[in-house]
């Protein structure tokens, strides 16, 4: 028995075996195949191909055999493996303001998500705590808004400075390395919200115009990016251009999670906006503002994903991909049945801030991206799935990558798509995937800890919440 993580759509065994002695595996291309397809081949006679229908599908198969060879020492099962995903985008964010996480660190993660087949890393550079990226033409946003006076999260509480960024430099270093392993990373700025850093460094971006500093606490913070100030919107697009000449690929996050609209109530240009579009209430404010800044996005050729909260505003373009992470069933359905591209992410399956007690791995398992009551249309909408780690109580690289493994693999078996049905199948495949975490020095939770009984479930969800006050 061979166990691959994600599961394969087509598998067939054969009598013999293969000897293999670490000679070159011989790869070609078929552009009948699709762009994510191939064919891994094992026979007693003429030993290892694989066929893709591109490089990255060739790639994939390699990811596939690297597992095999993993396995069976040298000697192979003679076989044959068909596969191709069920859902284009495989996706993990890694939130990098709230703790800071070195190149090298992301790089250990991003080579392991590469193995479990995801295609797209959603790098989450800016938040309240913390602005992470060199911005040349406003160089108050990396020097000033990358660093807090402390952390104060839950019980931790430490007063010392906390600071980092990632020059330009090695923002394209991650690129490379990310394209090496045929993952491209969503860059992410979070706007209107979260983003008290950015409002530290310039605070002629917010509505008040009043300097804050970097916020040391968790939370949702009234002071937001004012919408209507020709200024917020001269510094975005500075911005956007810069991240857009270091970050090459097909999409682009803008946030809109978590926006208080109360300054913008009380701010002229604010409501000067409002009226001059004759618009209803502040959630369309919202949206007009994401739709400018989307715009500006699109002539540059992305395709743009905001937070599902941004939906709020009716007026939110439908060019604009929403990621999903917590609303109530009926207006993602709504959503998603009317045709709005979806990524499928749930606050209570894969958000891996949690710990293993409050989200176990089999519950990650059980996350079907698909909704009930989704018809035909609403099942197209769906592009893929995102697992997100959010940073406030991970500060380690340890504990990042504890918390990330194996729940990941969870997400990469349902986004690839096979194999749903046999979670036991799927345990053993994370077992024999282990060689690969320590390959690259992973901590991964090991199999005692992946599903508490239930007392320990109870105890554990206590004790994370304890620690939040
Ligand atoms: C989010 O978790 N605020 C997107
Ligand atoms: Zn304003």
């Amino acid at each position: 028995m061979i166990n691959i993580v994600p599961a394969p759509k087509k598998t067939t065994f054969f009598q013999r075996e293969y000897m293999y002695n670490g000679e070159t595996v011989r790869t070609s291309l078929d552009v009948l195949l699709g762009e994510e397809e191939y064919i891994l081949e094992v026979t007693a006679e003429d030993g290892i191909t694989i066929i893709g229908g591109s490089e990255r599908a060739v790639f994939y198969g390699e990811c596939t055999l690297e597992q095999i060879l993993k396995q069976g020492k040298n000697r192979i099962r003679a076989m044959k493996i068909e596969d191709e995903p069920k859902f284009a985008y495989r996706s993990f964010m890694i939130d990098c303001a709230r703790h800071f996480f070195s190149l090298d660190e992301l790089k250990a993660i991003v080579d392991t998500m590469a193995k479990l087949k995801f295609n797209k890393f959603h790098w989450h550079l800016t938040d309240d705590q913390g602005f992470r990226m060199q911005i040349t033409s406003l160089p108050k946003l990396h020097q000033e808004g990358s660093v807090r006076s402390g952390s104060h999260f839950g019980r931790v509480k430490l007063n010392s400075k906390y600071e980092g960024y990632y020059t330009k430099e090695q923002m394209r270093e991650m690129v490379r390395f990310c394209a090496e392993r045929y993952i491209d990373i969503v860059p992410e700025i979070d706007i209107p919200g979260h983003a008290t850093a950015m409002i530290h460094a310039y605070p002629e971006l917010s509505c008040r115009g009043r300097k804050v500093p970097v916020e040391t606490k968790q939370g949702i913070y009234k002071n937001i990016l004012c919408a209507g100030s020709d200024t917020t919107y001269e510094y975005l697009y500075k911005i956007l251009d810069e991240m857009c000449e270091v970050f090459p690929g097909e999409y682009f996050h803008i946030g809109g999670d978590e926006v208080p609209k109360e300054y913008w109530t009380h701010c002229s240009q604010c409501k000067n906006l409002m009226r001059e579009y004759s618009l209803e209430n502040y959630e369309q404010l919202q949206a007009l503002m994401m739709n400018r800044v989307a715009d500006y996005l699109e002539r540059k050729g992305k395709k743009v994903i905001c937070w599902n909260d941004a939906l709020k505003g009716e007026n939110l373009k439908n060019t604009f991909i929403a990621e999903r992470w917590m609303d109530r069933k009926k207006h993602t359905l709504h959503w998603a049945n009317d045709g709005r591209k979806v990524i499928m992410g749930d606050f209570y399956h894969t958000y891996f801030d949690y710990p293993y007690a409050m989200t176990p791995l089999k519950k990650v398992y059980d996350f079907s991206p698909y909704l009930k009551g989704m018809d035909i249309r609403g099942k197209e909408s769906i592009l893929g799935m995102e697992c997100c780690v959010w940073t406030e109580y991970i500060s380690t690289n340890a504990a990042l990558e504890y918390m990330l493994f194996p729940r990941a693999c969870a997400v990469a078996q349902t986004a690839w798509g096979y194999g749903r049905e046999d979670y036991a199948y799927f345990t053993q495949a994370v077992k024999a995937f282990h060689p690969i975490f320590k390959q690259n020095r992973i901590n991964a939770a090991t199999p005692k800890e992946w599903n508490p009984l239930p007392l320990k479930r109870i105890g554990g969800t206590l004790k994370f919440l304890n620690n939040l006050r």
